[in-house]
């Protein structure tokens, strides 16, 4: 077991990250939520029909009343009008202030589960128990919830932290193979910001072996979320410091909405997005060469990613109208070595254009 602090003014909390731990998930949360707490398991029906029983038994045996509540799968549901049928669900089971939430599924779950937390009844505590790789290594730690409107992603939310994470790798044996490598990108990128074991364990391994190999996975994990919790325990709110985890997301947002959000999964976005920042700092004498190829070689050797097949001008575009853009100039989170990055304001147009080009000539 790997107890992680994520050390936040308000109220520090822990990650628990443990194989076999959705078993026992009820003994642990009575030492955090103590008195007895009703709790609202918020999730979507593919996760409940999954893993919702171990999880209720464990619930029911250290003495809590749980409900199952449901809301439709999909990033197309991570909407305003999701967070409210959820809220008049709750007024119906009469959920009150002695009640807590548990975010049970990915990512979308994760960030609809905790921005209802936030206003309901004016905030109630929220448990986080992700289940796919992307929520355990990222969107689950740092508080950050929302929700997406017509204009945007994630245009509305809160920061409302979790009272404690529960990981539990075992649960991701269910989860497809594309979705899994999709996480896994983002624990490289954790690497490359600031774990250099980590990228050096991720760089060597096959895919089909990580997922089988539930110690190694489980240290995966575990590693990138501490890299994830250093970073939010020195900046909450990401006015400086927290901009890092943005590695391989500037290009990689700009792929994802070019492609309006249909073509890549977010982490396979990020993949390509590192392979141009890792090109990127190499042509503007930040990162050596090697260290360049060897940062493309561990995305490309995880599997085959979907084709970048977009003008360059188009993500250059974007990149200048993106909002992480000020002065027209963008604002690329660089590598300058494996386990260290910088944020570079000056990046020329053309290294942007040609960085995108070699993605294309990639993925051919
Ligand atoms: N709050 C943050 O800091 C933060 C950070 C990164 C990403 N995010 C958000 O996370 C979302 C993406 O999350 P995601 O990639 O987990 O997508 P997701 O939540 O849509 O999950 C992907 C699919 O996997 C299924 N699934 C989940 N767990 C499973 C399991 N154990 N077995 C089988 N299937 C399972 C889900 O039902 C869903 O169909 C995006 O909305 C993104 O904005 C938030
Ligand atoms: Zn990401």
């Amino acid at each position: 077991m790997t107890r992680v602090t994520i050390s936040v003014p308000a109220r520090p909390y822990q990650a628990v990250i443990e194989s076999g731990l959705l078993t026992r998930a009820g003994e642990t949360l009575r030492q955090v939520l103590g008195h007895p707490t009703r709790l609202f398991i918020v999730t979507v029906a593919r996760v409940r029909n999954q893993w919702g029983r171990p999880l209720m038994r464990s619930l029911s045996d250290a003495g809590f009343d749980a409900k199952f509540v449901e809301m439709p799968d999909g990033e197309r549901h991570k909407r305003i009008s999701t967070v409210e049928k959820l809220a008049e669900q709750l007024v119906g089971l009469r959920a009150e202030r002695d009640s807590a939430i548990l975010a049970f599924g990915g990512g979308v779950v994760g960030d609809v589960a905790g921005f209802l937390a936030s206003v309901y009844l004016r905030g109630v505590p929220v448990v986080q128990l992700p289940t796919t790789v992307l929520a355990q290594v990222d969107a689950s730690i740092g508080g950050k919830t929302g929700v997406n409107l017509k204009a945007g992603k994630n245009l509305v939310g809160a920061f409302h932290h979790p009272r404690i994470v529960l990981i539990d790798p075992a649960v991701l044996t269910s989860l497809p193979e594309r979705q899994f490598r999709a996480g896994i990108y983002e624990a490289l990128k954790c690497g490359v910001i600031g774990r250099p074991e980590l990228f050096q364990r991720l760089e060597g391994v096959s895919m089909k072996v990580l997922r089988r190999d539930a110690a190694a996975l489980e240290w995966v994990i575990a590693e990138s979320v501490r890299l994830k919790a250093e970073v939010v325990s020195a900046d909450e709110r990401e006015n400086g410091l927290r901009r890092v985890l943005n590695f391989g997301h500037t290009i990689g947002h700009a792929l994802e909405a070019e492609t309006a959000y249909r073509h890549f999964l977010h982490g396979e976005a990020v993949a390509w997005g590192m392979v141009a920042a890792a090109n990127i700092a190499s042509a503007v004498d930040r990162l050596s060469q090697p260290e360049s190829q060897r940062i493309a070689r561990a995305v490309l050797a995880c599997g085959k990613l979907p084709r970048v097949n977009v003008q360059s001008r188009k993500i250059l575009g974007r990149l200048q109208a993106d909002k992480k853009t000020k002065n027209g100039v963008v604002h690329f989170v660089l590598p300058t070595e494996i386990g260290k990055v910088e944020i570079v304001n000056n990046v020329p147009a053309p290294v942007v254009l040609e960085a995108v080009d070699e993605l294309r000539r990639l993925s051919r």
